[in-house]
């Protein structure tokens, strides 16, 4: 896994990989999301990872949004375009990835920044993070997701009231909010990020896969039935054995 903005680092069952533009303030270019993209095909296949932290090189910002000098000549055509290859390419391709990605959120997370830590499952920030849609000052609006996926987390009227403001939220505002679960020390983020990516490696894969699916579900009407089926198919695998067994002989499970 070699690339030119990405540094990924695996240890212990946990890909760390740090978006590595800091000139830019790890700006989303086609390169950099072209590199995560790939590295996520790689990190599916991968039995050594079993779970992804993405995080932003530097102190200072996670990911300061696209990268505005890229589009700043695009039509409408070109601009669609866009947003559509982003959204299959990586944010959707992260809602869906079979394996825990958490958002370590160490900084600026700005327009498609907050949308990158949005599409993960979950986000844990430094206190020193600020969060905000400011499309609308570029006379955009959000393009990787932010429009779907914010109401999700916070509500309609406050997800309205960030995009129409572009005002950024303090990080403890933000977990006021339930846009990250936790507030860290920045010297402290990596650490309690890595310990809770630890905590899901020790869990089965099998069942993290399908719990993903399942929690992707929860708002279409279909989520429930999955639940079911999903629930039903566990039993069928080997995890289950290994999970129940292990609590009847009174040892920790080892999944495999
Ligand atoms: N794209 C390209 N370059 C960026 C960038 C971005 N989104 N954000 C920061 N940079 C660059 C700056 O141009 C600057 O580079 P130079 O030194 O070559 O000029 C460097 O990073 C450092 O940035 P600043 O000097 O601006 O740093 P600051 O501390 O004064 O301000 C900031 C930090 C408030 C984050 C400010 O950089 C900023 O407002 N950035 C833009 C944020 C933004 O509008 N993001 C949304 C992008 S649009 C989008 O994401 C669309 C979508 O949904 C798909």
């Amino acid at each position: 896994m070699d690339y030119n903005n990405l540094l990924v680092e695996i240890e212990n069952k946990i890909a760390l990989v740090t978006l590595n533009r800091p000139q830019a303030l790890n700006a989303l270019n086609k390169d950099l999301l072209n590199e995560i993209s790939d590295f996520l095909d790689e990190a599916e296949k991968n039995p050594e990872i079993r779970v992804v932290i993405l995080t932003g090189s530097g102190e200072k910002s996670f990911v300061a949004g696209a990268d505005i000098k890229e589009f700043s000549d695009f039509g409408g055509q070109q601009g669609e375009l866009l947003a559509k290859e982003g959204q299959d390419k990586v944010f959707n391709k992260i809602e869906n990835f079979p394996k825990p990605v958490i958002a370590a959120v160490n900084g600026f997370a700005l327009g498609g920044g907050l949308e990158l830590a949005m599409a993960c499952h979950f986000r844990i920030a430094s206190e020193n993070a600020k969060l905000g849609l400011p499309e609308v000052t570029l006379g955009l609006i959000p393009g990787y997701g932010g429009t779907q996926r914010l109401p999700k987390l916070i509500g309609k009227g406050r997800a309205a009231q960030m995009i129409f403001t572009a005002e950024m939220v303090p990080a403890q505002r933000a977990f006021e909010m339930g846009l990250v679960n936790e507030i860290v020390l920045q010297t402290e983020l990596l650490a309690r990020t890595k310990a809770i990516a630890s905590r899901i490696a020790g869990n089965s894969s099998l069942a993290i896969a399908k719990a993903i699916r399942a929690v992707n579900a929860s708002d279409s009407k279909d989520g429930f039935d999955l639940e079911i089926r999903s629930f039903g198919e566990l039993f069928d695998q080997k995890d289950f054995k290994e999970g129940v067994g292990a609590f009847l002989e009174k040892r920790k499970p080892e999944f495999r």
